[in-house]
């Protein structure tokens, strides 16, 4: 892991006192869609994690009909800050009526979320062996731990190319990617501490499956005709080149890794790195 900046000691930053366990404080919410939104909250003076891992983050629930008792309502979500970053970033779906989103969806910045620090995951470098060119595959909100990776210096470090495909069903929803990206471009921060221009590396694959833009269709289609490794200029995947990680949803997720098994890529993880990582979205 590489560590950027040392992590500001925000028990001695004024906040308020946290009501909650484990409690961190809202700085920043943006909407995107009526389904998508992102934010930001304070980070625990303490917590170390690894680009791409995620946490158990939420909110108490309604109290007990009979007792009255509270309990915490938690979700696993991809933390989609990099691991140098002051601030913890989220980026999540909206569903009316799950448990903890149809709250979440209305915090404001000053609120309190609880966070339990204890990062895990699999969607991290350790996880892979050295290789030219890395990709990303997600769907939907499972762009959030390579928002954390696509800030990561370790990301250009170990690759030649890194590139990221995001299917989503509407145009709106790849909103938060693409604004991460090229926000990339003149991020003083980035730019100067990782190499001026390091974000030619990336190459982005948006695509859209129920709403028109300009690549229509699954990635997984895409790429079986061909037409997303002709548009993007590289051979198809292969094992001593190619390294990929895999955030989507399961029929995504387990469509991928077949295709990756053909290819003659091998499933890694921490404790044995390999050609490629999977990792679900977590959904309400
Ligand atoms: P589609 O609209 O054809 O189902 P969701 O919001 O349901 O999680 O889906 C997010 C995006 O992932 C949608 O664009 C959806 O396409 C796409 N998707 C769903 N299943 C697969 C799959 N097996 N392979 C590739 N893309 C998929």
């Amino acid at each position: 892991m590489t560590e950027m900046t040392p992590v500001t000691d925000t028990a001695t930053a004024p906040k308020a006192v946290p009501a909650l366990p484990d409690a961190q404080t809202v700085t920043e919410v943006k909407h995107y869609t009526d389904r998508l939104f992102s934010f930001r909250c304070t980070r625990p003076a303490s917590m170390r994690f690894r680009s791409g891992e995620f946490v158990m983050i939420g909110l108490m629930g309604d109290p007990h009909p009979e007792t009255g008792k509270v309990k915490p309502l938690l979700r696993a979500y991809s933390i989609a800050s990099p691991s140098w970053d002051e601030e913890l970033e989220f980026y999540s779906i909206k569903v009316q009526d799950g448990p903890l989103t149809s709250k979440l969806q209305h915090i404001k910045v000053g609120d309190e979320i609880i966070l339990r620090p204890k990062p895990v995951g699999t969607l991290v470098h350790d996880a892979l062996l050295p290789g030219k060119r890395i990709w990303f595959f997600a769907t939907g909100t499972g762009f959030a731990p390579f928002a954390s990776l696509l800030r990561e210096p370790q990301t250009y470090e170990d690759y030649d190319e890194v590139i990221i495909t995001h299917t989503c069903r509407e145009a709106g929803e790849l909103t938060y990617g693409r604004d991460l990206i090229e926000a990339l471009k003149t991020d003083e921060l980035l730019n100067e501490v990782i190499g001026e221009g390091f974000w030619k590396k990336i190459k982005y694959y948006p695509t859209t499956t129920r709403e028109e833009s300009p690549k229509m269709g699954r990635i997984t289609d895409l790429m079986k005709t061909g037409e997303a490794f002709k548009d993007l200029g590289v051979p198809p995947l292969n094992p001593e080149s190619d390294r990929a990680m895999i955030c989507g949803n399961m029929a995504f997720n387990l469509e991928l890794k077949d295709m990756f098994e053909e290819y003659g890529l091998v499933e890694g993880a921490n404790s044995n790195p390999q050609h490629y990582v999977v990792e679900k979205a977590f959904l309400d």
